[in-house]
Parts: C-alpha cells; sequence; structure tokens
C-alpha cells in the first residue's frame, strides 16, 4: 500500500496545546471516519504479524481499543481491553507509569491471557513509551509470550523505540 503514509498525512491533525500547553496532540479521528482509509490502516498495522500465532491483541485505553479490535480479528486472535485503573470488573493486575503528559497506571485482568499465550500490543501512538512498557510488563507478569508492539506513528525525538526494543517495534508513521 505504497500511498498510505502519504494519505494519513494528509488527514492527521495536529492540535497545538492539547491537553495541556507544549503538546501537539496528534488526532486520528479523521482516519476512523475513513472506512477505505480506517481498513487500510487495520490492514497495514496487521501485516507484519500475519502468520506469526498471534493468540491475543490487547489495545491500550482508550485509542487502542479503537485499532486493536478490528486488528485482532483482522488476525484471528482475541482482543484484550489494557484499561485505565478501576475500570475492570473482575480481578486485575497493575503496572505505574509516567507519561509525556503526567502519571497514571493500566490494568488487565488476571485471566485475560494464558501462561505462552503470543502477544501483540496496540496503541496509536508511541511516545515515551511509558504506556506500552507497563502494558508490555502486564503481559509478562500473565506470562505471555510479548511478539511485538503495532502503532500507527511513533514521536522518534522521544526515543520510544529504544525503551521498547527496537525489534519488537513496529510502526506506519515515524514523525
Ligand atoms: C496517549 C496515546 C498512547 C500514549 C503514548 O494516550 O494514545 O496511549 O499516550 O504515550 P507514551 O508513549 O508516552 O506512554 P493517553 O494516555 O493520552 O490516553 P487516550 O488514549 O485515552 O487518549
Ligand atoms: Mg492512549
Amino acid at each position: 500500500d505504497p500511498t498510505l503514509v502519504p494519505d494519513l498525512q494528509a488527514v492527521l491533525r495536529d492540535v497545538p496545546d492539547f491537553p495541556k500547553p507544549g503538546i501537539v496532540f496528534k488526532d486520528i479521528t479523521p482516519v476512523l471516519a475513513n472506512p477505505r482509509l480506517f481498513g487500510r490502516v487495520v490492514n497495514a498495522m496487521s501485516a507484519p504479524f500475519r502468520g506469526q500465532h498471534i493468540t491475543k491483541v490487547v489495545g491500550v485505553e482508550s485509542r487502542g481499543f479503537l485499532l486493536g479490535a478490528p486488528i485482532a480479528l483482522a488476525l484471528d486472535a482475541g482482543f484484550v481491553p489494557a484499561r485505565k485503573p478501576g475500570k475492570l470488573p473482575h480481578r486485575r493486575i497493575i503496572e505505574r507509569y509516567s507519561l509525556e503528559y503526567g502519571a497514571d497506571g493500566v490494568e488487565m485482568h488476571e485471566d485475560a491471557i494464558l501462561q505462552g499465550e503470543r502477544v501483540l500490543i496496540v496503541d496509536d501512538v508511541l511516545a515515551t513509551g511509558g504506556t506500552a512498557d507497563a502494558t508490555a510488563r502486564l503481559v509478562q507478569r500473565l506470562g505471555g509470550q510479548l511478539v511485538g508492539f503495532s502503532f500507527l506513528m511513533t514521536l522518534d525525538f522521544l526515543e520510544g523505540p529504544k525503551r521498547l526494543g527496537p525489534d519488537k517495534v513496529t510502526s506506519l508513521l515515524s514523525l
């Protein structure tokens, strides 16, 4: 899909000073609103992991849900939500992290991933990598085998790939 990158660049919106001064928010809603483009994104984010026997795709609340659920279906894998603290109803485990703007945590149901399952973590943006790294720790604590991460875009200057292990990170766009 050679025109995917320019097609994405044409619609992704930069919103300066959101949610805090100095942060440039990357708004993916115009991608989601276009069914052709949304489908191409799901296909391209899944492609590197086809044939890798992924059994669970973890999507990180909230924007990672939007991409992770269709990618799970595309890979014929189950979907697992990694949620902000206090949202999951069943027994859960938590990992804390510091964000590009603020601090937070992420939780997963303790039975969401079984020992030895092959796991892909999906999110829209890789910034500092704090969110993805905490999610990876949850997967590892449950005995999952982390196959990789799939992001729509990576903010390279924040060195997220270095933190996560560059060999494990795939991304459609690097900014
Ligand atoms: C954003 C983005 C990633 C994370 C990346 O989510 O969607 O999940 O930050 O930052 P990091 O690599 O520095 O951890 P946010 O926490 O803003 O929440 P949202 O997805 O609910 O909008
Ligand atoms: Mg997010």
